[in-house]
């Protein structure tokens, strides 16, 4: 077999490799997620993660929660900023994920993730909540945030906003309400 023959075998192995694995990536994070639970994971950015734990002011011994916690990013943040940081994420893939990364952070015992679907949850003891949630999701989450908090909750939310809450603070894509 001649260089040009190797070298074509070489590159067509690597794209089907790299095509298979943003394929089994989409299917299990994207895909899969959106047929069973109707949840579609995307990752909130650097600048807006800091921005939510600026406006958070989380004091140490704070009990937070990212609600649909993705990839643990916004736990673990919440976690290093000295709360006890809970995700509820429904996507078994991602708490299997979050949970490797807390482990690789050093936060055993910190940062928790639960495998939960956040409605069924009692959000009642938490004094900060974060989410990045769809405009749908959002209105219904107002209602039951609404019944379920303590007053003086710190509520974090990127980007897409409640219909009726006023915000008290905002920082780039990040709203804060206080309840
Ligand atoms: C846009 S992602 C945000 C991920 C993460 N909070 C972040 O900001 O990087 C929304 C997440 O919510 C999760 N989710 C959606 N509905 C949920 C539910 N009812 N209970 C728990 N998690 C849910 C999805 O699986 C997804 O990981």
């Amino acid at each position: 077999m001649d260089f040009g023959v190797i070298s074509v075998l070489l590159i067509l192995g690597f794209l089907a490799v790299y095509f298979t694995v943003y394929f089994v990536y989409a299917f299990f994070y994207v895909v899969l997620p959106m047929i069973y639970w109707g949840a579609f994971f995307a990752k909130t950015d650097d600048v807006s993660v800091e921005n939510m734990m600026k406006l958070a002011e989380i004091k140490s011994g704070d009990i937070a929660v990212d609600l649909g916690s993705g990839d643990g990013k916004i736990v673990i943040a919440m976690a290093k900023a000295g709360a006890i940081a809970y995700g509820l994420e429904i996507n078994p893939f991602l708490v299997w994920l979050s949970k490797r990364k807390i482990k690789k952070a050093g936060l055993l015992g910190k940062a928790f993730i639960l495998q939960k679907d956040f409605w069924k949850e009692d959000l009642s003891k938490y004094d900060v909540i974060m989410m990045f949630q769809l405009s749908h999701v959002m209105a219904s989450l107002e209602k039951k945030l609404d019944r379920e908090l303590k007053p003086g909750a710190r509520v974090l939310a990127k980007y897409f906003v409640f219909p009726n809450w006023k915000a008290k603070e905002n920082l780039g894509m990040v709203n804060l309400y206080i309840k």
